[in-house]
Order: structure tokens, then C-alpha cells, then sequence
């Protein structure tokens, strides 16, 4: 009795230390059940009140570094729309351009629906943000080689951010985002919003506690690593998602 138990708290351990990248599989990145047609015609043309998503995200939606916006297309269905549950509730708060807690109201929970399995399906080639051109903007870029080591491996103080959002960023669903090849200037605002809790709702309050431990440069070191990296995997055990 007393074997069997270690031998279940040691596999427990080996569970717990492995979730989510290698628990998951890739059956369970819901591609989303909405009307695509609608979505698409909402991104498009907007409804209503709404404008059209593509105003600010992009024509493919691959997002805008001038704006601030996130890439929205190859993210995983039920993080797009939580994310628009949440700033339809104010749980989230849009404290960039101050619209998106408007336009997740102005739509229906069925438009929501439909935009998001748009997006989630919608096919993009977009590789990430070109760090050049924003140096030559006069933006703080970081260093990809330290933000790789943060990402992949972590440190004393920081827990790898693999560890949960999968390797390179790509994305452990249903609750982990895809950030790899996400929009430099984006994922700096966001990082900065959950250090100093301007947003808030990340389950447990994850990313927060995360983000608190991050120095300035440890953001734009991981923010420039996650932008350019590749959703390649040399001897990883596991098929990759499919990212775009
Ligand atoms: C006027 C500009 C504007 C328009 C139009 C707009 N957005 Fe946004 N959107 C933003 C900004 C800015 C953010 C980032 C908010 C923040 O910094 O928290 C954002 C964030 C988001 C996010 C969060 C993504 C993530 O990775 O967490 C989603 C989802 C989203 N928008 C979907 C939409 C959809 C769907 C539409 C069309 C119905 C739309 N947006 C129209 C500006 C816009
Ligand atoms: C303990 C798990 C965990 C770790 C480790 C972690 N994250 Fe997260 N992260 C989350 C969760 C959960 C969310 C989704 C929050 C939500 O639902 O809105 C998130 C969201 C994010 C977002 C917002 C994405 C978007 O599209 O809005 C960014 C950016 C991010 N994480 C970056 C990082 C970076 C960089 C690291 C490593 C330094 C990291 N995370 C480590 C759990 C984690």
C-alpha cells in the first residue's frame, strides 16, 4: 500500500510538471462552430455601431505595430473569444484605443461567436514584427538571443514562458495563447498591463504574477524573441499545432 501510494504521488508530480505542453493534444484546439460567413462579413464591414474589425487589425489582421493592435488571425477559438466575453463584461479593459470594450458590446454573443471561428481558421502567412524598422522608429527593441533563453529556459526567478504557453510561444489551448509571431509593440503593452494590473483577467492570476517579476528589459528581450521566432521544433515529441 505504502509502494502504491508513492508511485501515485510521483506520478501525480510527473503530471503536474508536464502540463499543459505535452498533455495536450492537437484534437483539443478547437477550430470554433460559428457561421464563418458571418464572421468574416463582421471583419470586413463591421455591424451596426461596429467598425470593421480590419480598421484597426490589419487587412489580413495580422494587427498594427502603429496602433497597437494584436494579430487576431491563428489564435486559438476559445482564447479569441474569451477575450471578447471578457471585454464585453469589463473584465477586461481596453486602456489602448479605448474601443474594444464598445465593440464587443455592440455585437451579439453569436456575432461573437462567428468572428472568432473567422479568425481562428483564417489562414495568414505574417511572420511577426520587423524589429529594424521599429529601431529606426526610435522603438525600444530588445534582444532576441536573452529574450530566447527567457522564453525557452526561464530563470532563478521567472518560470520558462514554454512552460505554459508551449514552446516558442505557439500556443497550449484551450488557456494559452499562440504569442509566437504576435506583434512586437502588442505584446510589450500587454506584458506592461499585467505587471502593473491594468489588466486582470488572466485565470488565477497566471500572467500577473509572472509579469510583476519582469524588468523592462526582460520584456522587450522576450517580446523581440517571440515576434521573429519559428514554430519549428527540432526533436520536439509532439505534433505542432497548426499555426497559421
Ligand atoms: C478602433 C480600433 C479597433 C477596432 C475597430 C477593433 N479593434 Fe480589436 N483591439 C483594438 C486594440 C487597441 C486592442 C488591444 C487592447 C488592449 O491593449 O488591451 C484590441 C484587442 C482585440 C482583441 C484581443 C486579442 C488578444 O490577443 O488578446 C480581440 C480578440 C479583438 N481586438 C477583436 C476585434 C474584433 C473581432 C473587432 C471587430 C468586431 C475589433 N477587434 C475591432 C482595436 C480595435
Ligand atoms: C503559469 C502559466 C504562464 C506562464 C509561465 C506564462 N504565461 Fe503568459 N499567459 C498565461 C495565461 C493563462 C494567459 C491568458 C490570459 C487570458 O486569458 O486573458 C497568458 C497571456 C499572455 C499574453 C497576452 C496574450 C494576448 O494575446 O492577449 C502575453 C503577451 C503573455 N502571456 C506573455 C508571456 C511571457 C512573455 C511569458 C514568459 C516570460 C509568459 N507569458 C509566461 C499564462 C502563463
Amino acid at each position: 500500500m505504502r509502494r502504491y501510494l508513492i508511485l501515485m504521488s510521483a506520478m501525480a508530480f510527473v503530471a503536474g510538471t508536464l502540463a499543459p505542453t505535452t498533455a495536450m493534444s492537437a484534437a483539443q484546439y478547437s477550430k470554433g462552430d460559428g457561421n464563418v460567413n458571418n464572421g468574416k462579413t463582421i471583419f470586413e464591414q463591421g455591424k451596426g455601431d461596429v467598425p470593421a474589425c480590419n480598421s484597426c487589425h490589419g487587412m489580413d489582421g495580422d494587427g498594427d505595430d502603429n496602433l497597437g493592435t494584436p494579430r487576431l488571425t491563428g489564435q486559438g477559438f476559445t482564447f479569441l473569444l474569451k477575450q471578447l466575453e471578457d471585454f464585453a463584461t469589463d473584465k477586461r479593459m481596453d486602456e489602448t484605443m479605448f474601443v474594444m470594450n464598445a465593440n464587443a458590446k455592440g455585437m451579439s454573443p453569436q456575432d461573437r461567436r462567428d468572428v472568432a471561428t473567422y479568425l481562428s481558421q483564417k489562414r495568414n502567412s505574417f511572420a511577426g514584427s520587423d524589429l529594424k524598422e521599429l529601431t529606426t522608429n526610435g522603438v525600444a527593441t530588445g534582444k532576441t538571443n536573452f529574450g530566447k533563453s527567457l522564453v525557452e529556459i526561464g530563470s532563478p526567478e521567472l518560470s520558462a514562458c514554454k512552460s505554459c504557453h508551449g514552446h516558442a510561444g505557439r500556443g497550449a489551448p484551450p488557456i494559452y495563447p499562440v504569442i509566437l509571431n504576435q506583434r512586437y509593440t502588442y505584446l510589450v503593452s500587454q506584458l506592461k498591463k499585467f505587471r502593473d494590473g491594468s489588466r486582470a483577467n488572466d485565470p488565477m492570476g497566471q500572467m500577473r504574477a509572472i509579469a510583476r517579476k519582469m524588468t523592462d528589459d526582460d520584456i522587450h528581450n522576450a517580446a523581440a524573441y517571440l515576434t521573429t521566432a519559428k514554430n519549428s521544433t527540432p526533436g520536439n515529441i509532439h505534433t505542432p499545432y497548426t499555426f497559421h
